[in-house]
């Protein structure tokens, strides 16, 4: 008789931060994990965000408080933060101190600082930490992977990468999940959230966070860029140099040249009132279009898709259109988070990883010049 197999562990989840991205895409994803996660409890400075995603989602356990969460719900094994930017470095810590797995949203961190202490808590506490790069987990992103992983030196004529797209309010009101917006923070928590944010700045930026454009220009490397430059990274690897940097007059959108050996790449950014969500990253060789597209990820199920194009050598050309599944990114990283803690995966979003993003962003931020 085969040997009966094992039951695998479900693993109890506390979040911190219900806001909109917990209600459009993380608690209706854990919910439909409910073979891999259960989430008791949930942490956030809006009671009737409380109020409302308990309800909405059973959970049972809610709190204002993290270190009340850490301390009512031992069982919890990861927390998960999805919370203000500003504390997430600040939680990390706490969390990986009480002995937790920790799931970080992007931006793990807005400073180096903040990055090396989330790093060396984890090192000391032993758990994982698993920053939510969605997008890497995507098994287009790793059918690119590979086929770029197999080209030799020399292979690469050119990297483009665009990401411009609407606000995320287009999507997110269209993707029928319904999430609703609280504001009844105790007034205390905007004036420590702006001290904390002013002083992580200037640990991140120096001089430069006293311009409220350059405050601005870090949100978006840090909130959007941190996607399509940490997946850039894992396909080709660090830059060598920003050649040239520029910022529109409305410092809504970006362009880099970044400088790799024997090649460049073009990174463009921009967020617009089109709704659209144009999102890719193409490598040319010299007979081949390789390329990853990524839709919204507020809306469940819509595919991330590669393209390849070629020319054969019968001088047949050949376009291939790859979607290898419909499962979405963020059920992909569960599952991969999920790998981690239970079977000791390695985890490639990590906290050292996700330093190399903010090399990436000083890079940047040295060569940038105002268009005008
Ligand atoms: N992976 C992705 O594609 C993706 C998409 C959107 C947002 N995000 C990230 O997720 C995080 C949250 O984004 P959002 O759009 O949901 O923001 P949001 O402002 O809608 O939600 C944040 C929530 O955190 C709560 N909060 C703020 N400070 C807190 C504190 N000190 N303690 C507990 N709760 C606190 C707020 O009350 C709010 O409910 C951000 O880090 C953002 O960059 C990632």
């Amino acid at each position: 008789m085969p040997a009966a197999t094992q039951p695998r562990p479900i693993l109890n989840v506390a979040i911190i931060g219900v806001g909109e991205v917990a209600m459009t895409t993380h608690l209706p994803t854990l919910l439909l994990c409910s073979h891999l996660f259960r989430t008791l409890a949930i942490v956030d400075i809006s009671r009737d965000a409380l109020r409302h995603c308990a309800e909405k989602f059973h959970i049972p356990n809610t709190f204002e408080d993290v270190d009340e969460m850490l301390q009512k719900v031992p069982e919890v094994d990861v927390v998960m933060i999805m919370n203000a930017n500003e504390y997430h470095a600040i939680h990390a810590v706490k969390c990986l101190e009480a002995g937790k797995h920790v799931f970080i949203e992007k931006p793990m961190a807005i400073s180096h600082q903040d990055a090396q202490l989330i790093d060396s808590a984890r090192e000391h506490a032993d758990r994982i930490v698993f920053v939510g790069y969605m997008r890497r987990y995507a098994t287009a992103f790793l059918r690119v992977k590979e086929i770029v992983t197999s080209l030799t030196k020399g292979q690469i004529n050119y990297v483009k990468v665009r990401d411009i797209i609407g606000q995320n309010a287009f999507f997110v009101d269209e993707s029928g999940t319904f999430p609703r917006q609280f504001a009844d923070f105790p007034k205390s928590a905007s004036e420590e959230r702006r001290q904390l944010s002013k002083e992580i700045h200037s640990r991140a930026l120096g001089d430069k966070a006293d311009s409220p454009r350059d405050i601005m220009t870090w949100a978006l490397l840090t909130g959007l860029a941190s996607h399509d430059l940490s997946a850039l990274r894992e396909l080709i690897g660090m830059p060598k140099s920003v050649l040239a940097a520029t910022r529109s007059p409305s410092g809504l959108f970006l362009t880099v040249l970044f400088e790799y050996e024997g090649f460049c790449c073009h990174y463009e950014m921009g967020v617009d009132s089109v709704k659209q969500f144009d999102a890719h990253i193409e490598i040319f060789t010299q007979d081949s279009h390789i390329r990853v597209n990524y839709d919204t990820p507020y809306i469940k199920g819509l595919p991330i898709t590669a393209t390849v194009i070629s020319t054969k050598s019968n001088g047949d050309h050949v376009e291939e259109n790859i979607r290898p599944t419909f499962k979405d990114a963020y059920t992909l990283e569960y599952e991969a988070m999920y790998g981690a803690i239970v079977d000791g995966d390695p985890v490639k979003t990590d906290a050292k990883d996700a330093d190399k993003d903010l090399e990436i962003f000083d890079m940047i931020m040295e060569r940038l010049v105002d268009l005008c």
